[in-house]
């Protein structure tokens, strides 16, 4: 790699406050040389570490001398100087390995205005710590809020790229994010595994699948394995409808169901209330049930006296290692942020639009969602083969 051979020597972490930086070279003009900060920021995923070496390596590939700075544990790190430089050696041996080699947390954007408990301006510390390390660039992986908080960063004047993570794929002006395909690979194992055990004992099975506020991650891993009615957050369900689904399959001479229920599913009746009606409705159904899926299988109890299961595979999902696909996404759009940072050009997210990486600007896509509409290509052909999202 191309890291000048200060750099390549560096054995100790340098963590700390920004004051006790061990180490601090010259800026040097032109292309020869970058100095950039990395960090993630929210729920980990699968495959951070590939991103984050897509960069690196981009970088390290075409350019003399590299400085590569890691705040630990998100924005958090960001805001309390709390890094290390990171050498070559980091970066090797981590296309496959999940989680993040940084830590995260979870920094919410609508409290980053608001001081800490000692009163310190956390917006302020962020900007003091990336100008005291002369970065030329922050390279921030996350999904939405932390997509918002990199882009007040770019308002108040930071170099900044954001690269798409999140399991839940809610991300908008990108095709994909990483870390989506892989949660699929493993929602979906989840339910193949169910898949047997439902027949012997011709149960109704309920899985429920992470995703937050939206239903792609049930979408895919309902569709790939062969769920037979699917609620996402976007089709509010109708339980008569979801009974019907079932009691049809049981004159059709199936015994079971396979529900892939999304962790953010919602009732029709649900869906109509108001914002305030709505939140006390859902204290009052956390007291007597876990989760959504729960309450769907008290009502399908309730109405067809089936015996019931509920399995949440929860953050299993985001466990393990990537899978090809991410590997390859991740590769590639951690070597198109590379490629903004070698030509200058910041503020911008790199996403994935019809299998091309393409820069997004932040101004454009922070603060939206990227939602499955009910009219989407891929629920007019899940309806066709007969799959009911219970509307
Ligand atoms: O955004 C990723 C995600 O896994 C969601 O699917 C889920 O709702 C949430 O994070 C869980 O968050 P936490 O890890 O904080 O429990």
């Amino acid at each position: 790699m191309g890291y000048n051979n200060n750099q390549m020597i560096v054995k100790k972490f340098v963590t700390g406050a920004v004051k006790d930086r061990v180490q601090k070279s010259e800026k040097k003009d032109g292309k020869g040389m970058k100095r950039i900060g990395l960090l993630t920021s929210g729920g980990d995923c699968q495959a951070l570490n590939a991103t984050m070496r897509g960069v690196v390596k981009g970088l390290s590939h075409n350019i003399d001398d590299l400085e590569v700075y890691g705040f630990m544990n998100g924005y958090k790190g960001l805001i309390y100087g709390d890094y290390r430089m990171l050498t070559a050696k980091d970066f090797s041996g981590i296309l496959t390995r999940g989680g993040t080699i940084l830590g995260t947390s979870r920094q919410p954007f609508k409290l980053m205005r608001t001081p800490d408990d000692n009163g310190l301006d956390k917006v302020e510390a962020m900007k003091q710590n990336y100008h005291k390390l002369n970065l030329d660039c922050l390279v921030i992986l996350g999904g939405n809020g932390t997509q918002k908080t990199a882009n007040l960063l770019r308002e108040e004047g930071l170099n900044i790229i954001h690269l798409p993570k999140t399991i839940d794929n809610d991300i908008w002006g990108t095709d994909m994010t990483f870390g989506f395909y892989s949660a699929v690979n493993i929602a979906t194992e989840a339910i193949d595994c169910i898949h047997t055990t439902a027949s012997s004992h011709n149960r109704v099975f309920i899985v429920e699948v992470m995703g937050h506020k939206v239903g792609w991650l049930t979408l895919y891993a309902g569709i790939a394995s062969g769920a037979d009615v699917i609620l996402i957050p976007e089709i509010p369900y109708d339980i008569d409808k979801v009974v019907g689904a079932i009691e049809r399959r049981k004159r059709n001479g199936s015994g079971f169901t396979i529900l892939a229920v999304a962790e953010g599913a919602i009732s029709k009746e649900d869906a109509q209330l108001g914002k305030k009606e709505l939140k006390k409705k859902m204290e009052e159904d956390r007291k007597l049930y876990p989760s959504v899926s729960y309450k769907v299988a008290k009502e399908i109890e309730d109405r067809t006296g089936m015996e019931i299961r509920v399995t949440v595979p929860g953050h299993t999902q985001r466990g393990g290692s990537p899978c090809p696909y991410d590997r390859v996404l991740s590769t590639r759009l951690g070597s198109a942020a590379a490629k903004l940072i070698l030509n200058d050009e910041y503020g911008y997210m790199v996403g994935l639009i019809n299998g091309k990486t393409k820069k997004v600007p932040l101004e454009e896509c922070a603060g939206k969602l990227k939602v499955v509409t009910p009219d989407a290509q891929e629920i007019k052909d899940a309806k066709r083969i007969g799959i009911s999202f219970g509307d």
